[in-house]
């Protein structure tokens, strides 16, 4: 059988209308869950058992299990829980904050770890707290070693949200598997649906690329 080009082009502002989903949900969950990498990431690092512990579990749950139990999870237990109904937004945004703020603590430690400990210690030789070691010395060198891994991460999360289609979120691969139950075909709509993801990630990756090799000529003179 022939490969038709009319019925994607004929579906393709549903399809165009989906991926604006799926890249509006990607940034905003990675955002609120950098935020929230951000604070369990610290919790990680902290000095104290009962902040260290439940971080530790949190990032052990949302990396070690599947994140499409996440979503189930979320969307059938939690979001009822909040709300006292289903919403298939809030579910969709939340379950995708979670997981990724477990990768990005992940991400905040392994940046501010990498910062050498002889920094810390002159810092604080030359008067300065832990605070302002942290705020002025640590987080800005940190900040930039962990461009690439959230750059990743965002990547990873545009690719995974595509498990969304679990919930019915009207994303991308919820229009592509629609346009397969109302043609009955396979290729064309997985393939319009794995082009596009493509165009997504491919120009994110050379994006990021550009910036990371921007930021280190700023950094050699
Ligand atoms: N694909 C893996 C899973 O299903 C990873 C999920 C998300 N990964 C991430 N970096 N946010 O569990």
């Amino acid at each position: 059988s022939d490969f038709r080009i009319d019925i994607i082009l004929y579906y393709i502002p549903l399809l165009l209308k989906g991926t604006l989903l799926t890249i509006g949900v990607s940034i905003v969950s990675i955002l609120l869950g950098s935020v929230l990498g951000l604070i369990v990431g610290f919790g990680r690092m902290s000095r104290h058992a009962y902040l260290r512990l439940p971080a530790a579990c949190y990032i052990n749950f949302f990396r070690g299990t599947p994140l499409l139990v996440q979503i189930l999870l979320v969307h059938f237990g939690v979001v009822p829980l909040l709300i006292d109904r289903t919403d298939v937004l809030v579910a969709a945004i939340l379950s995708l904050t979670l997981n990724s703020a477990g990768y990005s603590a992940e991400i905040f430690r392994a940046g501010i770890q990498s910062v050498e400990k002889g920094q810390t210690e002159a810092a604080l030789s030359l008067g300065m707290n832990r605070r302002q070691t942290m705020r002025y010395i640590i987080l800005p060198q940190a900040i930039k070693r962990m461009i690439p891994a959230f750059g990743n991460e965002f990547i990873v999360l545009i690719k995974d949200s595509s498990l969304l289609t679990i919930i019915a979120a009207k994303e991308l691969m919820y229009y592509a598997n629609l346009m397969r139950g109302q043609y009955l075909r396979i290729w064309e709509p997985y393939l319009t649906a794995a082009l596009i993801y493509l165009i997504l990630t491919y120009s994110l990756s050379k994006l990021l690329g550009w910036w990371e090799r921007r930021m280190n000529q700023s950094e050699q003179h």
